[in-house]
């Protein structure tokens, strides 16, 4: 990171607008954040910074970047906290929500008296942390509502010192944030559009939730992440996809909506012609997003599409044609788009771990050695090594999204 006493106030706003023009290429609100936290630390070469979105009187928990402690691969489980923190005076981040106006404060450990809340040093201990320096700035949405709070922590000088925030990386925060605005807006509401069109599709079915398919959309974010570092595919292009595969992984059985009742709320097994009929459910979704051009509109053809598949050739519906339903031919290993190898795993673990009209959950003891049962078969083998790896960050992404979202 340069500092900003090396920069011409040209390059900075440079820098501003470029990165505004790449949060245009995001989609899923996560990502979005991600880049404008990085973007604000380094305008402001701040070591660390977190994320608050609003909901209601509350503050919820988004993102957190630590260069010191999590290093620039971050530490995924953190991502997945579920801190809330009330709007009211008691806290920082809560009274910049409800002053609506930024706080810089120079020594987290000696606030000037005047100021109503205090500092949480509740991060520092568990993690063995030192904030010194804060910045704190609402997050203002299009209509100036405030969407949020982003807080910065510990400006470091050339030196690699702790520095009270300039004036100068104030001033091009705020203008950075107010451009932020509407990518903001637009994450918050493609978040919601995919949550109502699973509601619209779910409507039958009482025992599924939004939960579920947040579930597996992160699920299947984290399980691309880890395969992209695996196979060293670079950063912009693995941004770019976990963006899309969160949001598209949501919609894998929006197909559903097509289903009868009589059939997705049976509470008992599936004859083999009811069964046929549930299989349906992958092409009705893959015809939602036939006729469009958009990257994600064509992820989210795939993985609706083929997340029945399995490596070893046996699962459904394998190449056909879209309106006949015609079989072409059988898929199976590689052949099966990346996307839907991982949607597959991360659908099947979140359908073995909860209930359905169907079936009680399972314990996570006989889900983890079903998944190893599957490997080769059922699922990629280098999937579900990559799942073991990150079994912290899922269980992260199932206690944050445990109940309706
Ligand atoms: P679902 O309940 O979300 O299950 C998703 C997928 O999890 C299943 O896809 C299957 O691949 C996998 N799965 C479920 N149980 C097991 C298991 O014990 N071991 C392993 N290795 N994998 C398992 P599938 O079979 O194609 O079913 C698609 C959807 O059809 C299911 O989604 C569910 O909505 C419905 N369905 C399947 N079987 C029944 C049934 O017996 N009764 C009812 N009412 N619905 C069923
Ligand atoms: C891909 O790079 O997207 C596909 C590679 C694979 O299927 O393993
Ligand atoms: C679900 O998990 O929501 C339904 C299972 C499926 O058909 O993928
Ligand atoms: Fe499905
Ligand atoms: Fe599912």
């Amino acid at each position: 990171m340069s500092t900003l006493e090396t920069r011409q106030d040209s390059t900075v706003i440079r820098t501003i607008l470029s990165t505004i023009k790449e949060l245009d290429q995001l989609n899923d609100i996560d990502m979005i954040l991600d880049r404008i936290l990085l973007e604000a630390r380094r305008l402001a070469n701040a070591d660390a910074g977190s994320i608050f979105l609003r909901q209601g009187n509350e503050l919820v928990f988004n993102q957190v970047q630590n260069d010191t402690l999590f290093g620039s691969d971050g530490n995924r489980a953190a991502q997945y906290s579920q801190l809330r923190i009330p709007i009211n005076s008691n806290s920082i981040v809560g009274y910049v929500a409800e002053s609506n106006s930024h706080l810089a404060i120079d020594n987290a450990y000696n606030l000037p008296p005047e100021l109503p809340c205090t500092f949480n040093s509740s991060f520092d201990i568990e993690f063995n942390y030192q904030t010194v320096s804060i910045f704190a700035m609402p997050l203002h949405g299009f209509n100036q509502e405030i969407v949020g709070v982003m807080q910065l922590i510990n400006a470091t000088n050339k030196d690699g010192q702790k520095t009270p925030f300039s004036e100068e990386s104030k001033t091009y925060l705020q203008l950075f944030s107010s451009h932020a605005a509407m990518a903001i807006d637009r994450g918050v509401m493609n978040r919601e559009i995919v949550l109502r069109m699973v509601r619209m599709s779910r409507l039958h079915d009482p025992k599924e939730t939004g939960a579920h398919v947040q579930r597996v959309g992160a699920y299947s974010a984290e399980l691309y992440r880890e395969w992209a570092k695996r196979h060293s595919v670079p950063a912009d292009e693995l941004k770019s996809m976990f963006d899309m595969i969160r949001l598209a992984a949501m919609l894998h059985d929006v197909g559903k909506v097509g289903i009868a009742d009589i059939i997705l709320k049976k509470p008992g097994r599936l004859t083999s012609q009811e069964y046929s009929t549930m299989k349906r459910h992958t092409l009705l979704g893959a015809r939602l997003f036939e006729s469009t051009t958009s990257e994600l509109d064509s992820l989210s053809k795939e993985i609706a599409l083929h997340h029945h598949e399995r490596w070893d050739g046996k699962g459904y519906p394998g190449e056909v044609d879209l309106f006949s339903g015609d079989r072409i031919g059988g898929l199976s290993g590689t052949d099966i788009p990346l996307a839907s190898r991982i949607t597959a795993l991360a659908d099947v673990y979140d359908a073995l771990s909860s209930s359905r009209s169907y079936k009680e959950a399972w314990t996570e003891d006989l889900v983890f050695k079903e998944i190893e049962k599957c490997s080769s078969s059922q699922f990629d083998p280098e999937l579900v090594d990559i799942f073991f790896s990150i079994k912290n960050v899922l269980r992260a992404i199932g206690d944050k999204y445990s109940n309706e979202a």
